[in-house]
């Protein structure tokens, strides 16, 4: 009697002790994946560059989910489809090209009803289309789908796609998924809405130099050339893509100040005598005025303000030399000179490019830098730019 109590006893302490410790392996891994998430959100929201985004959101689903394939498909708002932005995985690429209509396929009907999918045998769902599987010879056992939303309207769906280790996915990872497909939507928004940003200040940037155009009738035209050789220049520079976009909007806002300049010497038929020359020298300044209100300007305002340095400091307003004067009013120089010299005024005509192109190399290292010269140079040699 005393040994069978002794035995239940025993019997029970090893039951308990293998709760605690499953339970125990539970919450472990349930922090690992809380934090799992908590990384994968940092990382997301981390970049504001749309495709850099949807490529994180689709390494996270797989890290997330340790599943075989992350896929990310977008809503075309105008053709009412689903597209596979990118797919990362073995097959990944293939899977770029697939469209799908809303409601057609599992991602579709996610689409359609903005409601999450757990599907444990995709083989026996009737919703499934093999049009995905079929483009990237891939087989689809299990997958996750859940609606990407922003404001209750659907963006998107987030899939994750085959569970490894031989596991199938289940509800628990389901509700994990929700949640990263939460911060997902909020960051493919937030790159979105950045992007029109950046488009909305860059159409401004446009109209604004367009107004003076209209002010200006001989040099029409002038800064929509000089942002092109501008961008033809620095490509054959090493530099990373915001920087570009610096010049690039640099570019268009240099002569911004000759909004500041009178009528009778900004449209004056024949050449400026002195004292108008001196007014209109005032134009870097009058744009950097005016510039400088708006602190995201705050960048572009050296290529207002030095674009007419000259490396041997005799330019103007400030005389600046050498490597005083910043890389992009060097950059800015080069192609409004040569914009200059290649077009016609009322009192001389335009010289040829082969010509202009001599004054360059003949100013180099004296009015203009060297680098940007050579740069200009190479990018005439390989067509980038012509006349
Ligand atoms: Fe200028
Ligand atoms: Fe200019």
């Amino acid at each position: 009697m005393k040994v069978s109590l002794k035995n239940e006893n025993l019997f029970r302490i090893q039951r308990l002790e293998k709760d605690l410790e499953c339970t125990l392996r539970k919450s472990e891994s349930k922090i690992k994946q809380f934090t799992t998430l908590a990384e994968l959100s940092t990382i997301l929201n981390s970049t504001l560059d749309q495709e850099e985004v949807r490529k994180r959101a689709m390494e996270a689903a797989t890290r997330l989910m340790n599943c075989e394939v992350g896929s990310l498909l977008l809503l075309d708002d105008e053709t009412n489809e689903l597209y596979f932005e990118v797919a990362l995985g073995e097959k990944g690429e293939k899977v770029k090209e697939v469209r799908l209509k809303v409601g057609e396929g599992i991602a579709g009907w996610v689409a359609e009803y903005g409601e999450p999918l757990l599907i444990t045998d995709v083989s026996k769902d009737p919703r499934h289309s093999r049009k995905a599987d079929e483009r990237s010879e891939f087989k689809t056992r299990d997958m996750l789908c859940v609606p990407l939303k922003i404001k209750d309207k659907v963006i998107g769906v987030l899939e994750a796609i085959n569970k490894l280790e031989r596991e199938v996915f289940n509800n628990e990872d389901l509700e994990l998924f929700k949640m990263l497909a939460n911060q997902v939507a909020i960051a493919i928004d937030n790159a979105r809405l950045y992007k029109e940003l950046q488009e909305t200040f860059l159409q401004t940037a446009e109209a604004l130099a367009d107004a003076i155009e209209k002010r200006d009738p001989y040099t029409g035209g002038h800064t929509k050339r000089v942002v092109n050789y501008s961008m033809s220049i620095v490509k054959y520079l090493d530099m990373n893509h915001e920087e570009k976009e610096r010049i690039k909007i640099s570019a268009i806002l240099h002569d911004i100040g000759k909004i500041g300049i009178k009528d009778k010497i900004l449209r004056k038929p024949s050449e400026l005598d002195k004292d108008e020359f001196e007014e209109m020298k005032k134009h870097p300044i009058l744009g950097q005025e005016i510039m400088e209100k708006v602190t995201q300007l705050k960048d572009v305002i050296p290529g207002m303000r030095y674009h007419h340095e000259r490396l041997d400091g005799k330019g103007y307003p400030d005389g600046l030399s050498g490597n005083k004067i910043p890389l992009v009013a060097k950059i800015i120089a080069v192609a409004d000179a040569f914009d200059a010299m290649t077009t016609d005024r009322p009192y001389r005509r335009a010289l040829k490019w082969e010509t202009a192109i001599d004054n360059l190399r003949r100013g180099s290292g004296e009015q203009f830098d060297g680098e940007v010269v050579k740069a200009f140079i190479r990018s005439y040699q390989s067509g980038d730019i012509s006349d």
